[in-house]
């Protein structure tokens, strides 16, 4: 009998659950769910059943037959959080659990109804990657124990829910005024995909199996930028063979959503500052998309196993965008993703621990490591032996991998077994052992090049000798192109500099945020004060932690600069997700020291 996830304290000797019903009443006023969970275990069991929970408030604990259920909540660990645990009578097939959560749940963010599009009702979302789902339900929170569910959920009428589940019908509700949504998830998936919105929100059919949720002043913005989403899917499917979750909804959230995408299975959680109004930030759908492959099918068997859910769901990402746009666009997803894995590397430092793919979490909280080695050099690692081994025959293996695995969670040691099976001695060719354990980014990395990459690396690489790109260049840039460029520029400017590039290529009042924030960020590390009034907007309306890090980390450069960023932080933090307020909260930290 053992703990198998340093996240989670379910023993591999208990039984595991193996499907949740949920009935639980949204509460916008206290700021809680209140209700109960019923966990219906995989086979009648007694004795001693650990549950991972936090900040949850037990009420009570009965068997299927009405049988009190003696149970026990633990001290509450930094990272863990408590430990409920039931003393199950002999025979028990479900307990069902009533339990209140608490307003500070981190899973949970509840918006008041300034911080949405319509300013009228306040709105909730989950966000339950990696270890939060056990502060929204008592449950077995690794990914090891998958589970099926069905859910209830009560709400004020005027508002709608949605979830990681299939819409199962809408009843009136126990109390006036309020209306019960019903879902239901057939397939078997990780705690962490547990997913649940709740607002005014309206929807617009993509497809027969697609449709796009916002609020009714955003749907159709969101319905005209990913209206080609199903030639996305077929396209999916013909790499990775047959969609398998029926539905692929998505849901844009309001500005404070602190991730660009999350894959909640049949109901993808995307960030509104995709809407750019050109479709050029869809990729980070095909990222969500290919998760229902890779992470959503085949899933890693703990936090310490990422890199298989995010490298191989990268890698999945830049065939379906050189699918649809090309080879040379998927270079300029390879050469972004390059610079990001650079900085990671700086920040960690090439020795450290964390820039291993196969890391050691023990006593790490998963969000305080997160950065984009599982991403970019997990993809890379995937690359590797696709170039290695020839590309039908990866494509082979990884169909067979995900047949192989669907519906089950894996460590890197089984994946390592499965590829020596299939492709027989390219671990060893590709040098796989220190891909996976050692610090760093290894010399035969592949290189993704192409002749538009090139020369915009040089004539940015050239910007201190004087090179300028004439308006004919900048007009035939795309988004990705005007990126590159951007970060191959240095990162402090003088202000005739700054200048010359705001007045030359419109950056300041961009809509796309990927160029917005890649400028703002050079204009913030050069103190340049032109662009503080658009920072102090973007940091005070939008919570994506992608573009808080490197914005409060430039703004650390410069005295002024430092103390724009604490009144920013001061004003706007209220409304920043919990995990995007901890973020910032560290980089002010690092300020000082
Ligand atoms: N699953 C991740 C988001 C995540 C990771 C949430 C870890 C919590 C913990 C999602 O698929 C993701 O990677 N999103 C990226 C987009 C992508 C194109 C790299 C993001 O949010 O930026
Ligand atoms: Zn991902």
């Amino acid at each position: 009998m053992a703990r198998v996830d340093p996240h989670s304290y379910y023993d591999d000797a208990q039984p595991r659950t193996k499907r949740w019903q949920l009935e639980l009443r949204v509460d916008f006023d206290r700021q809680v769910l209140d209700g109960r969970v019923v966990l219906e275990l995989e086979r009648p069991s007694g004795g001693t059943f650990d549950l991972d929970s936090k900040a949850l408030v037990i009420h009570s604990v009965r068997t299927q037959d009405g049988g009190i259920v003696p149970f026990e909540v633990g001290e509450d660990k930094e990272i863990l959080g408590e430990r409920l645990r039931l003393q199950l009578p002999p025979g028990t097939r479900e307990v069902s659990i009533a339990y209140t959560t608490s307003p500070g749940a981190v899973a949970l963010q509840w918006l008041a109804p300034t911080q949405t599009d319509g300013k009228r009702h306040p709105f909730l979302f989950s966000q339950c990657q990696a270890i939060h789902a056990r502060s929204m339900v008592p449950c077995q929170d690794t990914p090891v124990v998958r589970v099926a569910y069905r859910a209830a959920i009560t709400i004020p009428e005027p508002l709608a829910a949605v979830m990681s589940a299939g819409p199962a019908g809408v009843r009136p509700g126990p109390q006036p005024g309020t209306h019960t949504f019903l879902f239901e998830m057939p397939q078997p998936i990780p705690p962490y995909l547990l997913a649940l919105a709740v607002g005014d929100l309206d929807s617009r059919d993509l497809s027969p199996r697609s449709r796009v949720w916002a609020e009714p002043g955003v749907v159709k913005a969101a319905a005209w930028e990913f209206a080609e989403i199903e030639s996305m899917i077929v396209k999916a499917e013909s790499l990775f063979g047959p969609y398998e979750w029926e539905r692929y909804d998505m849901l844009v959230l309001p500005p404070s959503f602190p991730y660009g995408g999350m894959e909640n299975p049949r109901m993808t959680f995307l960030t509104p500052t995709l809407l750019a109004g050109d479709r050029s930030l869809v990729d980070v759908v095909a990222h969500e998309l290919a998760h229902s492959w890779t992470g959503n099918l085949v899933t890693n068997a703990t936090a310490e196993h990422f890199w298989l859910n995010e490298g191989a769901t990268v890698w999945a990402e830049r065939r379906i965008r050189e699918a649809l746009h090309g080879v040379d666009d998927a270079v300029l997803g390879w050469a972004i993703g390059q610079n990001a894995l650079d900085e990671s590397m700086q920040r960690f430092g090439a020795e450290s621990a964390l820039t291993r793919l196969r890391t050691e979490l023990e006593g790490v909280d998963p969000d305080d490591v997160f950065s984009t080695v599982p991403y970019e050099k997990g993809s890379r690692f995937l690359a590797l032996i696709e170039n290695t081994v020839g590309r039908s025959s990866f494509d082979r293996f990884m169909r067979d991998y995900m047949a192989r695995y669907r519906f089950t969670s894996i460590t890197t040691e089984e994946f390592v077994d499965f590829l020596e099976s299939k492709l027989p001695g390219t671990a060893a060719k590709v040098d796989a052992k220190t891909w996976l354990y050692a610090p760093g980014l290894p010399a035969n990395s592949p290189v993704f090049r192409s002749a538009s990459l090139d020369a915009l690396v040089q004539l940015a690489g050239k910007w201190g000798q004087g090179a300028r790109p004439s308006p004919e260049q900048v007009a035939g840039w795309n988004p990705s192109e005007l990126v590159v460029y951007l970060q191959n520029l240095p990162r402090q400017l003088d202000a005739a500099s700054c200048d010359w590039l705001d007045a030359k290529l419109g950056l300041t009042q961009r809509g796309n945020y990927e160029i917005l924030v890649e400028w703002l960020t050079i204009a913030a590390g050069s103190d340049h004060a032109p662009v503080f009034d658009r920072l102090r907007e973007v940091l005070t309306r939008v919570g994506r932690m992608k573009y808080l890090r490197p914005l409060y980390t430039a703004l650390g450069r410069h005295p002024r600069t430092r103390v724009l960023a604490a009144e920013i932080f001061a004003a706007a933090s209220p409304t920043y997700h919990s995990l995007s307020r901890r973020v910032v909260q560290g980089i002010l930290e690092k300020y000082a020291a």
